[in-house]
């Protein structure tokens, strides 16, 4: 089974940004755990700060792997159009989100892409990825 971790925006930052909030580790760091975690699983990740290639990969992701993992970071609050591109998937799709979205500034409570996921995962830190991978595996 293929999945792929796709993270938005500043997800390339996460052990040096708001290290209160999203930790201390860099996602590469946690990736390799990951990996071997799951050795029977093809785990692969990207990250991109801009939405249209976030959209690519999504599109992508349709052909290539049987479920998708996506933090989409800001763009989950704003992104019309990366909630359109997953309309289109027939995969898959957990959200997640590192920090407690609902614990926060009221503009993050709200996710456009969440209607178009099988589940959601929030506040459980990188761990959440984990869960997710262990989601779509079952699934
Ligand atoms: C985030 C939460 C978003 O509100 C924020 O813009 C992010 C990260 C999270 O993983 O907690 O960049 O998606």
């Amino acid at each position: 089974m293929k999945i792929i971790i796709i993270n938005g925006p500043n997800l390339n930052m996460l052990g040096r940004r708001e290290p209160d909030i999203y930790g201390n580790q860099s996602f590469e760091e946690y990736f390799q755990k990951l990996t071997g975690i799951f050795p029977d699983l093809s785990l692969d990740y990207f990250q991109s700060n801009h939405e249209g290639e976030l959209i690519d990969c999504i599109q992508r992701a349709e052909v290539e792997y049987d479920g998708i993992i996506l933090n989409a970071a800001a763009y989950s609050h704003t992104s019309l159009a990366i909630a359109e591109s997953l309309a289109c998937i027939s995969k898959p799709i957990i959200e997640v989100h590192i920090s407690n979205i609902f614990a926060r500034e009221t503009f993050r409570h709200h996710s456009v892409i969440s209607l178009h996921c099988k589940g959601v995962i929030v506040g459980l830190g990188l761990d959440g990825y984990r869960l997710a991978v262990s989601a779509i595996a079952t699934m």
